[in-house]
């Protein structure tokens, strides 16, 4: 054969691979309103940036008849691209190609990729859109499986991972996803369970469909596996590329500034009418975030779950920076066991890779209750303790108004290595609130509205903290911006560390 004759057969070559499992298979995918393998990688990626490897991979399954049903790529596409211009690493199971489902081959090929990353401190951002395991080929797919498991765990803290669900993924093949940083499910599409609705039935006798079992709004609202959920497959994947404009692309690397048009000196009048006169009244915290950093923009992580606490990304003077906040117009902004998992976990996320944390607090302390105690509150909440205390990035807080017994001390205060901490006038840094404190001190005696103020007197402000230095400083709030922005800076040269360990043993 001369050159050109073998580069038509390579041209021809590639092209197969490209079809997937072929026109009729792609055919389905588009009727199911579901984008192929490829076509996501056109959006997430920049135009033209995308390398691919692999493409002539095939099974070497030789059970079931399989031997001679072979496709160029085995189920999924691998390779690298740039997002803004960055470097990352991505892997997009091919659904047309055996269901996407994961063979020894395909484990591979994801490994491949994952190994590159870790080695060149680039993200990892998957595609799943999975049958699971390939039948046919039994436990060699169980051991791609938990070669991928593996690579997930040690790449934790390395490499920013984003795992997209955009179809169906489920039995083992959830913990590949559920062990990376960030989860994205698209309404309609995506569902993810570790049984299916017909075990279910059988093992429980309860009745449920793919969507109420595990579909995105359930895993967004109920479980908490999903961090973003999305109304279609192109929301998603561009919200994935606005997630990674927040992150290092590895745990040395800073997350990369994007100056903005928002004076840094900007103070906010509005700030001062946020916090309402009546210390029961609430208030929607997304307002404060809003006014104080860069352009209003916040990126919200968790959004429909554990709604009294607020975690998400956004600027301040063009750096990157992890938002912690109560939110009192839910549940008065309390920490129970589904916050408080929620805060530990984006903490920690942000400690590993150099976001610093601003802490917004209004909390009135746990939740009680016997479900809440039950449900094991101490150990959930002794995560987002755990969590605040070792961190290490520089930590920022401002007390908007409440903060109140055990949450005063969790909410990053000063005693656990808060850098810089701040209250407005209306901050009320006390043991517990004026009602329950006047119970407790004149039991058996009846409430009386002055002692009620006469303990708000003397106890729900900030200038006892203040005095003792456990506040940095009591600020006019129009000022918030400004402060924070100036402390960010100063402590971008933070160094701190915790003392050497093979690891924490975080309650679980
Ligand atoms: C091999 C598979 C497959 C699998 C699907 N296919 N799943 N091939 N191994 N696991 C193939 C089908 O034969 C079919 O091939 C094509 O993919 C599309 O599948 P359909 O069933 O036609 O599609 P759909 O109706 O959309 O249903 C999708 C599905 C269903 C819900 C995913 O295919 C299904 O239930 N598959 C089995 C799921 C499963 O139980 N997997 C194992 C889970 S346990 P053709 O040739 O017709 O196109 C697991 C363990 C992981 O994964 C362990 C980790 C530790």
């Amino acid at each position: 054969m001369t050159m050109r004759e073998k580069l038509e057969l390579l041209q021809k070559r590639r092209a197969e691979a490209e079809l997937g499992g072929g026109a009729d298979r792609v055919k389905a995918q588009h009727e199911k309103g579901k984008m192929t393998a490829r076509e996501r990688l056109d959006v997430l990626l920049d135009p033209g940036t995308f390398v691919e490897l692999d493409r002539f991979v095939t099974h070497r399954a030789t059970d079931f008849g399989l031997a001679d049903e072979k496709y160029l790529g085995d189920g999924v596409v691998t390779g690298s691209g740039r997002i803004d211009g960055r470097l990352v690493y991505v892997f997009a199971q091919d659904f047309t190609v055996f269901g996407g489902s994961l063979s020894e081959a395909h484990a591979e090929k994801i490994c491949k990729v994952m190994d590159l990353a870790v080695r060149n401190g680039a993200p990892v951002i998957g595609l799943n859109d999975s049958g699971g395991a390939r039948i046919q080929e039994g436990v060699v797919s169980l051991g791609g499986y938990a070669a991928i498991f593996l690579r997930n765990t040690l790449a934790s803290g390395v490499v920013p991972q984003i795992s997209a669900v955009l179809g169906p993924c489920a039995g083992g093949a959830v913990y590949s996803p559920a062990i990376t940083d960030f989860v994205c499910m698209v309404r309609g599409v995506s569902y993810m369970f570790v049984t299916g609705p017909n075990v279910v039935k059988t093992v429980t006798h309860e009745e449920v469909d793919f969507e109420g079992l595990g579909g995105a709004d359930v895993h967004g609202g109920t479980s908490g596996v999903a961090h973003f959920v999305h109304d279609s497959e192109l929301e998603c994947l561009t919200g994935i590329r606005t997630l990674l404009g927040y992150l290092p692309s590895n745990n040395l690397d800073d997350p990369p500034l994007r100056p903005s048009a928002d004076p840094t000196d900007r103070r906010d009048e509005e700030l001062l009418d946020v916090v309402p006169d009546s210390p029961t009244k609430p208030y929607d915290m997304h307002d404060v975030i809003r006014r104080v950093v860069d352009d209003g923009a916040f990126l919200e992580v968790h959004r429909d779950y554990a709604g009294n606490l607020l975690v998400g990304f956004a600027r301040m003077g063009g750096r990157p920076i992890g938002v912690v906040a109560n939110q009192p117009a839910v549940l008065a902004g309390v920490l129970d066991i589904n916050a408080s998992a929620k805060g530990a976990r984006f903490i920690r996320f942000c400690d590993a890779f150099n976001v610093p944390l601003v802490t917004f607090e209004d909390v009135p302390g746990f939740l009680p209750g016997v479900a809440q105690e039950h449900g094991g509150i101490i150990k959930h909440g002794a995560k987002l303790l755990y969590a605040y205390c070792e961190a290490t990035v520089p930590k920022l807080t401002v007390i908007t108004r409440k903060a109140y017994g055990g949450a005063y001390d969790v909410m990053n205060s000063k005693h656990i290595r808060g850098d810089y901490n701040v209250a407005w006038p209306t901050a009320e840094i006390a043991v517990m609130g004026p009602k329950g404190a006047v119970e407790i001190l004149y039991k058996g005696e009846e409430a009386s509205e002055e002692r009620e103020a006469e303990y708000r007197e003397k106890f729900a402000h900030p200038y006892l903290a203040a005095g003792r230095g456990y506040v940095d400083d009591i600020i006019d709030p129009r000022d918030t911006r400004p402060r924070l922005i100036g402390a960010l800076a100063a402590l971008a040269t933070k160094r701190d560390r915790n003392p050497p360990k093979k690891h924490g043993n975080i309650p679980l």
